[in-house]
This record gives C-alpha cells, sequence and structure tokens, in this order.
C-alpha cells in the first residue's frame, strides 16, 4: 500500500472533544453542588427584578482558591441579564478582575469601556471616572452589577481614594434612584482589616461564604467537564476519584482540572488512547505541558539537537534554567559526539528562537548593559525526561537512516 502521510495525520485524532472545557476560565452551563448560594444571590438580588433601580446590595463573597467563587458570580450574573432581558429592564452585569485591573483608575477605565462609554485616555483622577460613570448610567437609564474579583490585587487599596466606598455612594441622588449594586470576591475575608471602617461596614451587608466541596461533589464537577469535554472510555472513573483525593486537601478544582488536561496530553504525546496510571502520576507531578502534538515533527536535526542538549542540561543540573553558553559548549560536545558540524552562534540563536516559536522552550534575556547580556533557556511543562527520551529516540532514528 503506499502511503498517504494526510491520512496519518487524518486518523491521529485528539483525545479530546474541546480542550477549552479544561481551561479555568471556561465557565460550564451546569454550575453544581452550588444551588443554595445561587438561591441566596437571587434572594438578594430579586428586588432589582421586582423594583427596578430602587435598590442598591452589596456582597461579598469568599473562600479559598479554585472553589467556584467565579464561577457562582458568572452564573449568576447570566441568570440575572436573563430575567431582566424578559422583562425589558436595563441590567447590565461587567465582572472586573482585580488581579488584571490593578488600579483604582484601571478599574473604572475598564467598567466604562465594557459598558460601551467613551472613555479619555488622559487627565482624569479616579474620582472623575466615578462621575462619568455615574452621569452615563444615569443618562442611560442602566442599573450596573460589578464584580470586583479578586478584590485583595488592587495595589493602592490604602490610597486615599477608596474605590468602595465612591462606588457605593454613587447611589445617593436627587431622585433616590439607585443605579449600582456591588458584588466583591475575596479569598481572604481577614483582608478587610485593611479597610476603612465605613467600607468594612458598607460590605457587611450579606457575604456568602463558600465550603470546600467533599471529594463526591469534585468528582462531580470534575466528570461535567470530562463527559463534555473528552472522547468516550480515555479516564477511568476511578482515577477521577484519584484526583479528586488528591485535590480535596485544597478542594481547588482548577488543579483537577490541569491534571486532567495534562494526563490527557502525555497520553496522546505517548500515542496511547486510555489514561493509564503512569500518565496519571506524571500528571500528578508537573503542571501545564506546551508540548503540542506535533511539535517534535516539524523540528530540523539541528534544532533537535539543541532541544535535546537542554533536557539534558536540565536534568543533569536539576535546575530549572541553563545560560546559553552553557548551551553552546554541550551542543558542540554532542555534535563531535554523533560527527556532526556544530552551527555557529547566530544559526544557533536562531535555531532557539525558532524553538521558542513553538512553545518547546521559554528564553529569558537578563540584560546589565549591551555587552552584560545573558540568556536562559527553560522548559516549563511536559515531564523533561520523557521530552528527553523522545528526543533520544529521534536522534537515533536519524543516525541510523543517515
Ligand atoms: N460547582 C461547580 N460546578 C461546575 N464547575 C465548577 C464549580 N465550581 C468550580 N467550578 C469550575 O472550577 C474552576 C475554578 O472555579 P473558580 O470559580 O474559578 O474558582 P475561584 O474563583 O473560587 O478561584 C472553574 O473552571 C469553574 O468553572
Ligand atoms: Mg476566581
Amino acid at each position: 500500500m503506499t502511503l498517504n502521510y494526510l491520512e496519518d495525520q487524518y486518523c491521529r485524532n485528539s483525545l479530546f472533544i474541546k480542550e477549552e472545557y479544561f481551561e479555568v476560565n471556561y465557565l460550564p452551563d451546569q454550575i453544581i453542588h452550588r444551588e443554595q448560594e445561587l438561591i441566596m444571590l437571587s434572594k438578594i438580588f430579586i428586588k432589582l427584578i421586582e423594583t427596578p433601580f430602587q435598590i442598591s446590595r452589596k456582597v461579598m463573597i469568599h473562600g479559598d482558591v479554585g472553589i467556584g467563587k467565579t464561577a457562582i458570580a458568572r452564573t449568576f450574573g447570566r441568570m440575572l441579564l436573563l430575567s431582566a432581558k424578559k422583562r425589558n429592564i436595563k441590567i447590565e452585569y461587567v465582572h472586573i478582575n482585580c488581579r488584571i485591573e490593578k488600579s483604582n483608575f484601571k478599574i473604572l477605565v475598564q467598567v466604562l469601556r465594557k459598558l460601551n462609554c467613551p472613555v479619555p485616555i488622559r487627565g482624569f483622577s479616579p474620582q472623575d471616572l466615578i462621575t462619568m460613570l455615574k452621569d452615563y448610567l444615569k443618562d442611560k437609564n442602566i442599573y450596573l452589577v460589578l464584580v470586583l474579583d479578586e478584590l485583595n490585587h488592587i495595589q493602592n487599596f490604602n490610597s486615599n481614594f477608596d474605590i468602595i466606598y465612591s462606588l457605593t455612594r454613587m447611589n445617593d441622588t436627587e431622585n433616590r434612584k439607585n443605579f449600582l449594586s456591588l458584588i466583591v470576591i475575596v479569598r481572604d475575608i481577614t483582608l478587610l482589616r485593611n479597610l476603612d471602617e465605613s467600607t468594612i461596614s458598607t460590605l457587611q451587608g450579606s457575604i456568602l461564604t463558600l465550603k470546600k466541596y467533599t471529594n463526591k461533589q469534585i468528582v462531580d464537577i470534575l466528570n461535567i467537564r470530562i463527559n463534555k469535554g473528552l472522547k468516550k472510555g480515555i479516564i477511568a472513573e476511578s482515577d477521577v476519584q484519584l484526583i479528586a483525593e488528591k485535590i480535596s486537601d485544597s478542594g481547588d478544582i482548577r488543579k483537577g482540572l490541569n491534571i486532567i488536561r495534562n494526563a490527557v496530553k502525555i497520553t496522546e504525546f505517548k500515542g496511547k488512547i486510555h489514561i493509564s496510571s503512569d500518565e496519571l502520576q506524571l500528571a500528578f507531578k508537573n503542571l501545564i505541558p506546551s508540548l503540542q502534538d506535533d511539535a517534535l515533527s516539524i523540528l530540523t536535526y539541528h534544532m533537535t539537537l539543541l532541544l535535546y542538549v537542554i533536557t539534558i542540561l536540565l536534568l543533569e543540573r536539576k535546575e530549572k534554567r541553563v545560560i546559553f553558553s552553557d548551551i553552546q559548549k554541550k551542543y558542540e560536545e554532542i555534535c563531535f559526539q554523533y560527527k556532526e558540524t556544530p552551527r555557529k552562534s547566530t544559526q544557533i540563536w536562531n535555531n532557539l528562537q525558532s524553538l521558542k516559536n513553538y512553545s518547546l522552550i521559554n528564553i529569558k534575556t537578563i540584560s546589565k548593559n549591551v555587552k552584560g547580556r545573558k540568556s536562559y533557556c527553560s522548559i516549563n511543562s511536559i515531564p523533561i525526561n520523557i521530552l528527553n527520551e523522545e528526543l533520544n529516540q529521534k536522534i537515533r532514528n536519524f543516525l541510523s537512516s543517515r
């Protein structure tokens, strides 16, 4: 039979139906085991639907990492918008992550942008932006439900401008009309100690404390993602239980999602179709493998050698990164060993850049001055020993076909 590489590629299907389903930011249609919390939020906010613009609520959601704080806020937002739309009430839900928008200014600019309000770039203080927001909401008759997620990341939390205080005071209007409710999300409630008294009392209205999930609940939540995101039969139910046990101390669902995603990637990488305990153990050990299916097959021989050299150095030294000069030295040794003429510095550098472009390595250049530049390479993902074995095999194949 004639070889047809296109057919080969076509048959190399992924084990994922959709890898995005394993991303932390992906919001599933179904949030389970948080029904009580969603009911409580609905009770707190029902007046927004019954008597729009009459009330202003402040809610705080808190609990450990990865236990669904963001997910329940966004799910509730989805419900709220549906109910508002049904009754022609103009409610907007804006979710800001303060780890990304770190300053009061950036947060407010982002809120205005999400509301499609034109924002001047410079020359305005946060207080000006608050005024702008208030005028905009009044003018357009919009009610805003604003979520400030990961609030503890605001950098100038203790500055003289208190964003929470200012936002919640926005509602004191002549017509007794309210335009804003606030949901803040924090991991650690002790953060409140840094806030001033009035802000604390503002926020203490309703506090929603999320408890850790039980093992059984973790299994249920992971299974929903597995059923949606993976082809049938790739992971055994007993392995899902193992993963749940592994993460049960923290209860952090995102760790579970990462483990599954890694295990699948390692399984694909090995050309298998079921996750076995080997792959699971490897997945437990590391985080995000970036090794893409075909990244290795498109490498030239010298790129393969270079990457191989990096894995050797990292494994030998048990270090996280290696410096360019050491890579070059080792590469020359290996070339000598395999009777290859080593490439020159510039070409080595270009090859490293290609490896970086294929997401196989990271390069970090630290420069004190132009002459004193130092570049380090690292591999942040796939178990390096697997990669090393695979590269070794490729090099042997190459040598034997020469
Ligand atoms: N009850 C749940 N049902 C379904 N998925 C959940 C649930 N709780 C958490 N998740 C998922 O777990 C991941 C982490 O949740 P997230 O809301 O980001 O945690 P937190 O904000 O508390 O750190 C997200 O991908 C989220 O969709
Ligand atoms: Mg979150």
